[in-house]
This record gives structure tokens, sequence and C-alpha cells, in this order.
């Protein structure tokens, strides 16, 4: 399996990297990002193609060419209200997976080719269900989802997936772990609780391991990841390939 992982410098992506170049299943890692993705000097790189861009909203052809044959894309790039303003909100977290997801395919992926977006537990599905805390950046990223599942009827041989992790409480800088509190605080009392119920998991719903559930086209994680001890995270990319 050749897979993309858009936002490879992130929190995430860089961790989805290094833990697909040691699934024996994935062939070719193409890191793509605004620079190459740091690892650890004693991870075997030999898979891994850093394909470095400017910009998300431009993909020359040298770039297609790397994406060319990819059979997933795991799409992690996105920013948060306390970096930006809404203007950038949108295009960093809704215009440019647009613009990505085409240039793809205009690379020509395999088929099926599947597009993985990471989004946030507790995003509702519904835009007219107003959360109470920050309620433009979480319709956004529900506008957001519903572009993305879309894709399938605009492309042929195209299959998507919502994946919506939980917070990652304890990550490995402190500004990063006060963003994460507080956006704990935040789903805490701001959004309406997760769709998903035990119930509903219970009856027909395929489960990828390591804290994950998925539920038609989405995957949620059922606990709230720790960067430290979390199991869930370490396990994210075996996750994500029982779901391909
Ligand atoms: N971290 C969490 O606790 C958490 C929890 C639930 C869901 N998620 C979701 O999981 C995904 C990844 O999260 P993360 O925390 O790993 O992300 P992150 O570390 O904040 O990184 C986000 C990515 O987006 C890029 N980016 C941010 N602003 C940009 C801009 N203005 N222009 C171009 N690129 C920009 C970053 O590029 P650079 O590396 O070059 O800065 C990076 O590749 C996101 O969709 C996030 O909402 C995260």
């Amino acid at each position: 399996m050749k897979l993309i992982i858009a936002g490879a410098t992130s929190l995430l992506g860089t961790e989805i990297v290094r833990q697909s170049l040691q699934i024996r299943e994935i062939t070719q890692v193409i890191s793509l990002a605004l620079q190459p993705v740091q690892l650890d000097k004693s991870i075997d790189t030999s898979k891994l193609k850093n394909v470095v861009i400017r910009d998300y909203s431009e993909y020359p052809d040298d770039v297609k060419a790397e994406f060319a044959g990819a059979d997933a894309c795991i799409w992690t790039v996105a920013v948060t209200p306390l970096h930006t303003g809404r203007v950038e909100l949108k295009r960093v977290c809704q215009d440019y997976i647009k613009l990505g997801f085409e240039a793809i395919c205009e690379a020509g992926p395999a088929r099926p080719f599947r597009f993985m977006y990471l989004s946030v537990e507790g995003i509702p599905r519904d835009p007219t269900k107003i959360p109470v805390i920050m309620p433009d950046y979480h319709i956004m990223r529900c506008n957001t989802e519903l572009m993305v599942l879309k894709f399938p009827t605009e492309k042929d041989g195209v299959e998507v997936c919502i994946a919506r992790p939980g917070v990652i409480a304890n990550s490995s800088a402190w500004s990063r772990a006060l963003v994460a509190n507080l956006f704990r605080i935040v789903n805490l009392f701001g959004r309406p609780p997760s769709e998903y119920t035990t119930e509903s998991a219970r009856s027909g719903s395929v489960t990828p391991g390591h804290g994950w559930v998925r539920e038609g086209d989405t995957l949620e994680c059922r606990t709230r990841s720790n960067w430290t001890k979390g199991a869930e995270i370490s396990q994210y990319a075996s996750a994500f390939m029982n779901y391909f």
C-alpha cells in the first residue's frame, strides 16, 4: 500500500508516519508537508519519501507525480481558532482538503482510493445543531466532514472515512498540553455529546480496535487519547490500517 500522510509534520501526522513505516503492508509512505518530517534517527526511513510543498493550495506536476498510484491518504492538516482568524481557519481546515484531494485525483491514484480525514471527536454531523462554544469553528468543521463525505459522488473509485480522535491531553510541549486541556474543558461544556452509543456499537458496527469504533463512514475514538500512556494513539496507524 502506498500511503500519503498530509500534514506529516503535525503532532498526529508525525506519529502516524512513524507507525506506518513499521507496518509491513504499507510499502511506501509519502510525507506531504511544508517541511520534511523529523523522525528519530533509529527509525528505518527506507519506505519514506518527503514531499515538501510551499502551500497546500498548489501542487506542481513533480508533486502530483509522487501521488500517482497512491492507495490511501490520511489528511491531518488543520488549525485551531486559538492560532488564527476565521478566514485562515476555513482556508486551512476546509479549502486545502478539497484542493489536496483534487490534486491527488488528478495524479491518478489506485482504485479504490481511500481518503481519511482527521476531524475531532464531538463535531456535530448536523450543521443546524449549533454548539455553545466556538460555534463557527465547530460548524465549519462539520461542513468540512460533509464536504469530504461527498467526495465519492464526485470521483469514481473513491472511499472516504472521517476519523474523530479525542483530545490528546499529554503532548510533548507545555503549550500543546495547555491547549489540549482547554479543549477538554470546552468539550465538556460546549458541545453536544458524541452521537456514539454503546448500544449502536453493539448493533452492527465494526471495531478496528485500539480504542476505535467504526460507525458507517466514521471512526470514533472511544477514549480521550493520552500522548504519554494512551494505548490508542500508539496504535493509530494499525487502527486505520484495519479500516483500510
Ligand atoms: N492534537 C489533538 O489533541 C487533536 C485531537 C483531536 C483531533 N485532532 C485533529 O487531528 C488533526 C491533526 O491534529 P494535530 O494536533 O496533530 O495538528 P498540529 O500538530 O496542530 O498540526 C497541524 C498541521 O496543519 C499544518 N498547518 C497548521 N496551520 C497551517 C497554516 N496556516 N498553513 C499551512 N499549514 C498549516 C501544520 O503545518 P506545520 O507542521 O508546518 O506547522 C501541521 O502539518 C487535526 O485535524 C486536528 O483537528 C487533534
